[in-house]
């Protein structure tokens, strides 16, 4: 894809903001602590021509009540990969870049790994407090279409407070006030304390690499470096209801008969095309990842607009023979097991486990990154984090609505999203990202299993 940089610049909040450290809960600092991406397409109507300067300027304003974005990281000592956060107003990244191509020319928008040309790159090799937490690139197409690419540290907030950044950005941009201030004060998720208890050495989340080792560890090794390819699954509404029927058909009385999700339904016909297509023998074990917000489900519940991490993660467990040869409901109802138990009492454990540990670096994907030793999940498992219900579609900066968002460029094994399809029709989009030897294999067992 041709891309030719115009210029970078470097946004402020746009008035002084509060300046010190401010302590970072475990969650913040543990599992993804690098970037997401996240990707909007407009064809604006009108002048386009000011639409730079009119994100620069709301985007310096919104950075005064979202101040910790515009600060950096910082290791209070690399060895024990304790990280906090310096709120510096160092600022973050705002790039501007032109493309020859029409917005026509990237058909249906499906991922692919051109889209690296027009989302802003970080160097994880720099020193931590280099990285700008928040990255824009702001792309203008031949067509007078534009693509505003983003990247949002991790360790400063979860899918939920990003999505709540870049809804609160979007209304100040056209005009209208905020809506939610956010919630600063990671206290309530114990950010900064002191250990309470000597954690309890339980089953823990997908945090846990070792867990991610297993009987195929060396094969699991030698497979991480193969290349990985992307794809969007498309699910209608029908192929969900389908599904959904013959997941439900397993149910007794144990489940109060509440039928299962779109997410436990979906996820759970995802993981057992996984196992297939990676042709696991019977009793290979795997682990499908899942992410849940807590916000509701700790006593009190977390103050609203509550800003940084806590969307906790928990594993299912199988054994792939079993998935696959027991009906669906089997891996649904392993998933919702796994669900059911993030409740406050198991968040407050978690934290009390991570404050436990003298070392973090094992739980972060920086160092999995950096090492090279690949993907954070990958086979023999599977990541699968439900945007269903977080505020993606409808994002507009006063130049109308989108007419695409995508989650960018999610690029390691096993990593996958479930989105709800554009239309509202009721339809799913599935961005997985898998080695290119099993994605053929994958999607056949994927839709052959509807059928
Ligand atoms: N708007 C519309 N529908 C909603 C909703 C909302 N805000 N919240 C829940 N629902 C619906 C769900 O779609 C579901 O309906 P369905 O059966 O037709 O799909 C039902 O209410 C139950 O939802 P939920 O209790 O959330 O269960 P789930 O199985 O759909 O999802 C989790 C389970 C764990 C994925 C979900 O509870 C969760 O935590 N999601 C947030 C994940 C997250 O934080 N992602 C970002 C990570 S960085």
């Amino acid at each position: 894809m041709s891309v030719t940089f115009k210029g970078c610049y470097t946004v402020k909040p746009m008035e002084p903001t509060w300046c010190g450290r401010l302590a970072l809960s475990e969650w913040d600092q543990t599992g993804i602590i690098t970037h997401v991406p996240t990707m909007y397409f407009y064809r604006p109507s009108g002048d386009s021509s000011t639409i730079a300067a009119t994100l620069r300027d709301s985007l310096s304003r919104i950075l005064v009540p979202f101040y910790p974005l515009a600060g950096r990281l910082q290791w209070t000592d690399e060895n024990n990969g304790r990280l906090e956060l310096e709120c510096n107003a160092m600022g973050v990244k705002f790039i501007e870049a032109e493309s020859s191509l029409t917005l026509d020319d990237l058909g249906d928008f499906s991922p692919c790994s051109e889209y690296q040309h027009l989302t802003p790159s970080v160097d994880y090799t720099l020193p931590i407090h280099e990285w700008p937490l928040f990255l824009v690139q702001l792309t203008r197409f031949a067509c007078g279409g534009v693509c505003i690419s983003l990247q949002f540290s991790h360790a400063v907030g979860d899918g939920p407070s990003a999505l709540h950044f870049i809804s609160e950005w979007a209304r100040l941009t056209r005009g209208e006030p905020l809506q939610t201030m956010p919630f600063l004060d990671r206290k309530v998720l114990h950010a900064g304390e002191p250990p309470l208890m000597k954690a309890n050495q339980g089953d823990r989340g997908f945090k846990l690499p070792s867990l991610l080792l297993d009987k195929k560890e060396e094969k699991h090794r030698t497979e991480k470096k193969k290349k990985n390819s992307l794809a969007t699954l498309k699910v209608s509404k029908s192929q969900v209801e389908k599904l959904r029927k013959e997941a439900n058909a397993s149910l007794d009385g144990s489940n109060n008969g509440r039928g299962y999700t779109r997410y436990e339904t979906i996820t759970g016909h995802m993981w057992r095309s996984a196992c297939k297509a990676r042709r696991h023998i019977h009793d290979q074990p795997t682990l499908l990842g899942v992410s849940v917000d807590a916000r509701r489900r700790m006593q009190p519940p977390l103050p609203k607009g509550y800003f940084g991490n806590a969307s906790f993660d928990v594993v299912a467990t199988g054994v792939a023979g079993d998935l696959v040869s027991k009906p669906l409901g089997y891996a649904s109802g392993r998933i919702r097991e796994a669900i059911e138990k993030v409740n406050d009492e198991y968040v407050r454990s978690e934290i009390e486990f991570l404050k436990g540990q003298r070392d973090l670096k094992k739980f972060q994907d920086l160092h999995a990154i950096r090492s090279e030793d690949g993907d954070f999940f990958g086979d023999p498992n599977l990541c699968v984090v439900s945007w269903l219900a977080l505020p993606i579609y409808g994002v507009d900066f006063g130049w109308g609505k989108e007419v695409f968002m995508g989650p960018g460029t999610h690029d390691s094994d096993g990593d996958s999203l479930l989105l709800p399809g554009p239309d509202g029709d009721g339809s799913l989009l599935i961005p997985i990202c898998l080695q290119e030897i099993h994605m053929e294999a994958f999607k056949k067992h994927f839709y052959e299993g509807i059928m």
